[in-house]
């Protein structure tokens, strides 16, 4: 059987991800494709459970390598549990954040080693990379308009804006540094004129 896909989302938080995820979900079923959807952290009960110890908004004392470290944990559980077997038979799986956040987050954003994180992540992925990446590109003063809006917030967007600024930063260093994988989107558009651009691209991946 061929191989499938393996499509990740990235962007600021707040920067409508989980919207386009789902057009594009609807989108490629709509031609007949078989797609698994996930998220970082998380996807697989044990990640979920990583997930809820990293976001824990009281967990403030948390350092940035126990952070990196259980992020990693997570990615390797649900690469072994969800990605890598469904990509190994044909499927397209899109998954919402992968390790393109964390060299942002806790590279760019926490000034940790991005070689170091390079190397721990090398573990996690046992050889599995992204075949093609969004970045959805909203600049972090109107995500964070768009993220009051909505209720409740972690303790990664409790950060202040100087490191969501970082964040950002990183993601553009990454598009200029990986132009053939990583497609950026201007999402800074209604949700229509976004997946617009999406879809030019999805279009050209399962023709
Ligand atoms: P989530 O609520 O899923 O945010 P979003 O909806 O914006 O994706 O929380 C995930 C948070 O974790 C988000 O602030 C980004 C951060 N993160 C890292 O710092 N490093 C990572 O490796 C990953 C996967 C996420």
């Amino acid at each position: 059987m061929d191989k499938g896909l393996f499509i990740t989302i990235e962007g600021t938080d707040g920067s409508g991800k989980t919207t386009q995820i789902k057009l594009m979900e609807s989108f490629l079923k709509g031609k007949g494709c078989e797609v698994v959807l996930t998220r970082e952290p998380g996807g697989t009960v044990i990640s979920e459970k990583i997930r809820a110890l990293i976001l824990d908004p009281a967990g403030t004392e948390m350092g940035s390598v126990t952070e990196m470290l259980l992020y990693a944990s997570a990615r390797a559980q649900l690469v072994a549990e969800v990605i890598k077997p469904a990509v190994l038979c044909g499927k397209i799986v899109i998954c919402d954040r992968f390790v393109d956040s964390s060299y942002v987050y806790q590279g760019f954003g926490r000034g940790m080693d991005l070689k170091v994180i390079a190397d721990i992540n090398r573990v996690a992925l046992d050889g599995i990379a992204p075949d093609v990446t969004f970045f959805f590109d909203v600049s972090p003063e109107i995500a964070l308009k768009r993220r009051t809006a909505a209720t409740g917030t972690d303790r990664i967007e409790n950060e202040k804006m100087d490191f969501h600024m970082r964040v950002y930063a990183g993601y553009k260093k990454l598009v200029l540094m990986y132009p053939e994988r990583i497609k950026a989107i201007d999402g800074s558009r209604s949700v229509e004129e976004v997946f617009k651009q999406v879809a030019g691209h999805l279009e050209l991946l399962v023709e």
